[in-house]
């Protein structure tokens, strides 16, 4: 299969005022990872690991500082709309009706505009709002602006979807129902999705590979792969298998950070050189 999004060797700096004085902080470092085409990645890592900083390097939002990003055999050098980004925030604009949010990324390609009303009115369908279309963000729940916003994302055929903690906002039942409705409309297009989240649960539940991202700097710590066979119909959640992989990525997120050794911090290996 081949790779939909590779990353090599990304770094990424951001300088930063320390005790009044700019200094340089690694964000992300090493992360080397192969994403193949029609996968459903899940990133989950702890608050501040870094991973809102992997999604918009992916994004083409910010520039690596080191290593690169290929996708679809490609350097990404910006944002293009083989990639479309869902956020937590809903970023819907206020004064456009669902329709027009979702005609937004139609616009900035230059889709004709019968042609936008016709495909944003199919995208509004496929993640359930038929009969919305004409309903300002106010007067939609959070969940159903989460689906104009992952509809507005799907209308420009990007190859690959990113999202970045897209239901964290929302009450769990929403959420599980939302998880579902992404999971059909992944199977139903064969896109490439990186979703990220710092629940356990729902990456287990969504993905096909969990990444699993450790802090300062931030890294991919461990990639687990997630080999669950659901049976339609069932709770896949209360499988004994889906609780040992929950406990594999939960063990995982719990390993020490591997610190940079520091002149003031001496290595396990120095200290033992000491006491000789
Ligand atoms: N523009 C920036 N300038 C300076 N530091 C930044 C910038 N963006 C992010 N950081 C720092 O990089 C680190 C990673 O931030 P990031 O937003 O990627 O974390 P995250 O894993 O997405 O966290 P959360 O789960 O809370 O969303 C944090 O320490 C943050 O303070
Ligand atoms: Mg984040």
């Amino acid at each position: 299969m081949t790779a939909a999004l590779v990353l090599d060797g990304v770094r990424k700096d951001f300088v930063v005022r320390d005790e009044g004085r700019s200094a340089r902080f690694t964000a992300v470092q090493d992360v080397d990872l192969e994403v193949p085409d029609g996968q459903f990645l899940a990133v989950v890592g702890p608050s501040g690991c870094g991973k809102s900083t992997l999604l918009d390097l992916v994004a083409g939002l910010t520039t690596p500082t080191a290593g690169r990003i290929l996708l679809h055999g490609r350097p990404v050098t910006g944002p293009a709309t083989d990639r479309a980004v869902v956020f937590q925030q809903y970023a819907l604009l206020p004064w456009r009706t669902a329709r027009k949010n979702v005609e937004l990324g139609l616009e900035s390609v230059g889709v004709p505009r019968r042609q936008r009303g016709r495909l944003a009115d199919e995208h509004l369908d496929l993640v359930g709002l038929t009969g919305f279309a004409d309903r300002y963000p106010h007067e939609l729940s959070g969940g159903m602006k989460q689906r104009v916003a992952i509809a507005r994302a799907l209308a420009v055929d990007p190859r690959v979807l990113l999202m970045d903690e897209p239901f964290a906002a929302l009450d769990a039942q929403t959420r599980e129902s939302l998880q579902d409705e992404l999971l059909r409309i992944w199977r139903a297009t064969g896109k490439t999705v990186v979703f990220i989240t710092h629940g356990i649960d729902e990456a287990v539940y969504l993905g096909q590979r969990v990444a699993v991202m450790s802090p300062r700097p931030g890294r991919i710590s461990d990639l687990i792969d997630i080999d669950l066979d659901p049976v339609p119909g069932e709770d896949v959640r209360s499988d004994p298998a889906f609780g040992r992989l929950r406990h594999r990525v939960w063990s995982a997120l719990r390993q020490p950070t591997r610190q940079q050794p520091t002149r003031q911090q001496p290595t396990a290996h120095a200290r033992e050189a000491a006491h000789v």
